[in-house]
C-alpha cells in the first residue's frame, strides 16, 4: 500500500513537472532578456530557450481562445528590448483590427446578439475608453484621405452590424497602444514631445474596423493627440501593395492555393458529416451552408460566450465547432508544406516590404522623415507578410495581432543599423529566412539591416523561382 502511493506521488510530481516545464515555456515565461552587453552570441543563444515551442498536440478550443484574444491585464511582450548602446531610431507597425461582428450569417438562424457601443459597465473595460469616445467626438477636421471621412469614428450600434468593430476590440487596440506607449515613448523616447505630422505615417484600408482599430492604437499610443497632427491615408489593397498590384503569378499562386484547399476539405471525412449534421439542422443545403462560412459566425459565439444557434430540429454545438476548427489548423499545416501560399506570400508581400526597407534606409540615413508608422490592416494583410519572412511557427493573425518592425543604431558604430522583428510581443527576429543563420556566420548581437534588404531586394525572389532578380520578372514569368 506503502509503495503503491508513494509510486502515485512521484507520478503526479512528475505531471506537475512536465507540465510545468511544458507551460514555462509554452507561455514565454522563462526570461529571454538575459542577454545585454557583453555576453557571446554563443552563450546567449544557450540562454535564449526557443521561443516559438508548440504544445504537441493542437487543440482546436485552446487555439480558438487565442484567436478571440480576450483582453487580460497580463501581457508580456519583448518590444524595445535591444543592448544599451543602442538607439531606437523607427518603429513600423502592421496591426489586424480587434474584435469584430462576423461577416457572414447562418441561414435560418438568429444573428449572435453583441452590443458594439461603448460602455464602461461591460466587459472587457479599458481605463481610456470613455475619454477615447469623447475624444473621437472633436475629431476628425482634415485628418483622413477619401473615402476614410465617411467612415464612422468609433463602433457605436446596439445591435451589431455585420463586421463591426466591438469593444472588445477598441480595448485589444487601445491595451496595444498603450503597451507601445510604455516602451517606445516612456522608455526608448521614439518621438520628440512636440512631434509634428511628418513623423507619424498612417495608413488603412476602408473599412470602418480597420480605421477605428487604427484609431484606437493611436489613442493609446498618444492619448489626447492633437487632431490637427494627424494624416490617416487610405490604402485600397489588401496587400497594402499601392502602385504595385498587378502581379499575374500571383493570382496564379492564389488559384493553385485554393484548389489546393478545395481537395484538402473533400478528404475529410468528419468535417463533411458536421457540416451535413448542421445543414439538417438549419434545414438548409449542405452547399448553401459551405458557402455561408459558418466559422465566421460561430468563432464569434465562441469569443462572446454566446451560446451556439437552435432551430427546432436541434443546436449546433461545440463538437460541430470543434471539428470546422481542427480542420482550419490542419489546412494550415498543409497550407505551409504545400508552399502555394508561400509563392503568393512572397509576391503579395513585396510591395508593402519593399517600402517599408525604403522607409528604414531613410531613416538610417538620417533623413527627416517617419518615426513611427502605422498600417491598419486585415489577417489577409498579415498573414503573407508572415509567411514570405519564413516565419512558418508564427500562428495565423489573432484579432489585434500586432507584427513589428523595429530599427536601431549602434551608438558605438552610427552607420551600422539592425532590425528586430516582433509578432504579438514574441521576438522572431531568428525565425526569419534572412536571419535564422545569423548567428552561425557572424559575431553580432542583433540582425543586420542589410539581411532584410538584401532579402527583399533579391533573395526573396531566387526562394520563389530559383532564377527571377527583381519583381516584375516574378510577376510576369510564363509558365508558372
Ligand atoms: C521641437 O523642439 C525642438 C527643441 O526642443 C526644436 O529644435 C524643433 O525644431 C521642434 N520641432 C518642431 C517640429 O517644432
Ligand atoms: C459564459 O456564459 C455562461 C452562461 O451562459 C456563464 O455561466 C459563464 O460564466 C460565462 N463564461 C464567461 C467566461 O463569461
Ligand atoms: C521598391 O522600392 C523602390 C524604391 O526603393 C522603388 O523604386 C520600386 O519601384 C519598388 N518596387 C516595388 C515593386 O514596389
Ligand atoms: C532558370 O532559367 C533557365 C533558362 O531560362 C531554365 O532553363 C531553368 O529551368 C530555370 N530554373 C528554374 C528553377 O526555374
Amino acid at each position: 500500500m506503502l509503495f503503491r502511493n508513494r509510486f502515485l506521488l512521484l507520478l503526479a510530481l512528475a505531471a506537475l513537472l512536465a507540465f510545468l516545464s511544458l507551460s514555462l515555456q509554452f507561455f514565454h515565461l522563462i526570461p529571454v532578456s538575459a542577454a545585454k552587453d557583453g555576453v557571446s552570441s554563443k552563450s546567449r543563444k544557450r540562454l535564449m530557450p526557443n521561443p516559438v515551442t508548440e504544445p504537441p498536440v493542437t487543440d482546436p478550443v485552446y487555439e480558438a481562445l487565442l484567436y478571440c484574444n480576450i483582453p487580460s491585464m497580463a501581457e508580456r511582450s519583448m518590444e524595445g528590448h535591444a543592448p544599451h548602446h543602442f538607439k531606437l531610431v523607427s518603429v513600423h507597425v502592421f496591426i489586424r483590427h480587434g474584435d469584430r461582428y462576423p461577416l457572414y450569417t447562418i441561414p435560418k438562424t438568429k444573428r449572435p446578439e453583441v452590443d458594439c457601443t461603448l460602455v464602461a459597465n461591460r466587459k472587457p473595460y479599458h481605463p481610456k475608453l470613455e475619454a477615447f469616445v469623447s475624444h473621437m467626438a472633436k475629431g476628425p477636421g482634415a485628418s483622413f484621405e477619401s473615402p476614410l471621412n465617411s467612415l464612422p469614428l468609433y463602433p457605436n450600434h446596439p445591435l451589431c452590424e455585420m463586421g463591426e468593430l466591438t469593444q472588445t476590440g477598441v480595448v485589444q487596440h487601445l491595451q496595444n497602444g498603450q503597451l507601445l506607449r510604455d516602451i517606445y515613448l516612456k522608455k526608448h523616447k521614439l518621438l520628440p514631445h512636440n512631434w509634428s505630422t511628418e513623423q507619424l505615417y498612417l495608413e488603412t484600408t476602408g473599412k470602418s474596423r480597420t480605421l477605428q482599430s487604427g484609431l484606437a492604437l493611436l489613442y493609446g499610443f498618444l492619448p489626447d493627440f492633437d487632431w490637427k497632427r494627424i494624416y490617416f491615408r487610405h490604402q485600397p489593397s489588401a496587400l497594402f501593395c499601392s502602385g504595385s498590384c498587378y502581379c499575374p503569378v500571383r493570382n496564379q499562386y492564389l488559384e493553385k492555393e485554393q484548389r489546393r484547399q478545395y481537395l484538402f476539405r473533400l478528404k475529410n471525412g468528419p468535417l463533411d458529416r458536421t457540416y451535413g449534421d448542421m445543414a439538417r439542422i438549419v434545414d438548409i443545403p449542405i452547399k448553401q451552408l459551405r458557402a455561408a462560412n459558418p466559422i465566421d459566425s460561430m468563432l464569434c459565439h465562441f469569443c462572446h460566450n454566446v451560446s451556439f444557434p437552435c432551430t427546432r430540429s436541434g443546436c449546433i454545438d461545440m463538437e460541430h465547432f470543434k471539428v470546422i476548427k481542427a480542420h482550419q489548423l490542419d489546412d494550415e499545416r498543409e497550407r505551409r508544406e504545400k508552399k502555394l501560399y508561400f509563392g503568393y506570400s512572397l509576391l503579395g508581400a513585396h510591395p508593402i516590404l519593399n517600402q517599408t526597407i525604403d522607409r528604414m534606409q531613410r531613416a538610417a540615413q538620417g533623413k527627416k522623415g517617419e518615426l513611427f508608422t502605422l498600417y491598419s490592416a486585415h489577417d489577409v494583410t498579415l498573414s503573407p507578410i508572415l509567411s514570405a519572412l519564413g516565419l512558418s511557427e508564427a500562428r495565423f493573425p489573432r484579432f489585434a495581432a500586432r507584427l513589428i518592425f523595429e530599427l536601431w543604431q549602434d551608438r558605438e558604430k552610427p552607420r551600422e543599423h539592425s532590425v528586430r522583428i516582433l509578432y504579438n510581443g514574441i521576438d522572431f527576429t531568428f525565425h526569419t529566412s534572412f536571419c535564422q543563420d545569423h548567428h552561425k556566420r557572424s559575431p553580432k548581437h542583433m540582425c543586420p539591416l542589410e539581411n532584410l534588404v538584401h532579402f527583399v531586394k533579391r533573395d526573396m525572389f531566387v526562394a520563389l523561382d530559383g532564377n527571377s532578380t527583381n519583381y516584375y520578372d516574378a510577376c510576369h514569368r510564363e509558365g508558372a
